[in-house]
């Protein structure tokens, strides 16, 4: 049967009609026009996460039989403490733990954040009024973001730091101002130079330490450095602390600073310090007055977490010095192997670095990161992530992860060995 396409006046779609009357009437349909739904605006410049893309890479070449072992994504492979587990099972099993919760949680974990943040930072919260528990920290940034920026609003990110940051706000319409952090300066802010800026249209300011990719870990200078230079300029801080248990020894919060709750808010997880990266547990601290304007905006995202998951987090706050011990014992076993790594592959590296990773300046033969890890990711089938994705500050450098047992590193270390020439 023969029909013509005609396109229809303003619905934007196409009818067909036939030709022939006499074919049955049924046959007249509107169909939808194939158009490619345009995303938003605001998506523009925003790129699918890399790892989400790397993935996706190394399954394909896991299926292709590769093999491929991922130094790459920080996600703890160990389990969490038993009775973190007991904790959720038990609870789940019950009858009335199941419907909807208080959208700023459980006050038994509000309690347990702030007794650990008294232990661990001596740093004192009150649990009904300045801690909101998060889906871990990541929504946090976004949160904060869709709470403080307008249209043009601008933000101080670091370079290299975290691409979260810079995602979220530009999400939520701002400006990222980058500054960046140089190993000649420990990686911390250059503060006379960013005073010297405009910084008029500035109303935030992500720092993070330890230092996530470089592995800096805080100082009290630093920290009062920092919030100083929030207060001058009337910046509102957000410290994201998801490292400060992994190998360093003395955990930090930015908010043990005097006064720092006037220009602080700190987020922080129990991903990386608790194994529980996929419980999705974490925290936003600081004065009252922020927790309730990061919370409108919260409530009218989510409805709060699984109780349970609550108070299995709970259990896990309580936990000892010697828990902690022994995981950082595992961790430290592998980063020997990881500094072996980077000695094959000839990079310079500093073994004060704490976190979950070792950051690596690159030999001067690669163009960059990316050349070096598509090098080990395709002729030895090891994963190893290129510091360029954290900015362009991060180009010269790897970051490896020590999410894995060592044998892995081992087996790692004997694929690349393979290939380097014999010194
Ligand atoms: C610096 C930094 N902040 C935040 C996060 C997110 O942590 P969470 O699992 O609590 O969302 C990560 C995760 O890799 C991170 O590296």
């Amino acid at each position: 049967m023969a029909f013509t396409r005609e396109e229809s006046g303003d619905d934007g779609v196409v009818q067909m009609k036939a030709k022939d009357v006499n074919e049955n009437i049924s046959k007249l349909r509107r169909v939808p026009k194939q158009a490619k739904m345009k995303v938003s605006k605001r998506l523009e410049g925003i790129g699918e996460y890399y790892f989400s893309q790397k993935l996706r890479e190394i399954d394909q070449l896991n299926r292709q039989g590769k093999n491929i072992i991922n130094l790459g994504i920080g996600s703890p492979d160990l389990p969490p403490h038993p009775d973190v587990i007991r904790t959720l099972q038990e609870d789940a099993a019950k009858a009335n733990v199941h419907g909807y919760q208080n959208y700023k949680g459980s006050p038994i974990l509000r309690i347990a954040i702030s007794e650990w943040y008294r232990q661990w930072y001596s740093v004192e919260l009150d649990p009904d009024t300045e801690i909101l528990p998060l889906i871990g920290s990541k929504e946090g940034i976004m949160h904060i973001c869709m709470t403080y920026l307008d249209k043009g609003d601008e933000v101080l990110v670091p370079n290299p730091g975290y691409p979260t940051y810079r995602s979220a706000v530009k999400l939520a319409g701002g400006k990222c101002i980058e500054y960046k952090l140089k190993d000649k300066n420990n990686y911390e802010p250059e503060f006379e130079k960013l005073s010297k800026k405009n910084l008029r249209k500035v109303k935030l300011m992500f720092v993070n330490y330890p230092q996530m990719p470089t592995g800096q870990p805080p100082s009290t200078e630093l920290f009062e450095k920092i919030v100083a230079f929030g207060k001058e300029n009337n910046i509102l801080i957000i410290h994201d602390n998801p490292y400060s248990f992994i190998l360093n020894e003395r955990p930090m919060s930015l908010l043990s600073v005097k006064d720092a709750k006037e220009v602080v808010i700190e987020l922080n997880s129990l991903s990386k310090s608790h194994n529980m990266a996929g419980w999705r547990v974490g925290m936003l601290c600081g004065a009252k007055e922020k927790v309730d304007e990061v919370l409108r905006f919260k409530s009218n995202m989510d409805s709060g977490m699984f109780l349970p998951v609550q108070l299995a987090a709970a259990k896990a706050l309580g936990l000892s010095q010697d828990w902690h011990d022994q995981v950082n014992a595992i961790y430290t076993a592998r980063r020997e192997k990881v500094f072996e790594l980077l000695d094959l592959l000839n990079c310079d590296y500093s073994k004060q670095q704490v976190g979950l990773f070792v950051w690596a300046k690159i030999p001067a033969r690669y163009k960059d990161g990316y050349e070096l890890s598509d090098d080990i990711l395709y002729n030895k089938n090891v994963f190893i992530t290129p510091g360029g994705i954290f900015g362009d500050a991060g180009r010269k450098y790897i970051r490896v992860s020590l999410c894995g047992a060592v044998e892995r590193f081992e087996e790692a270390i004997k694929r690349i060995r393979e290939r380097e020439p014999q010194k």
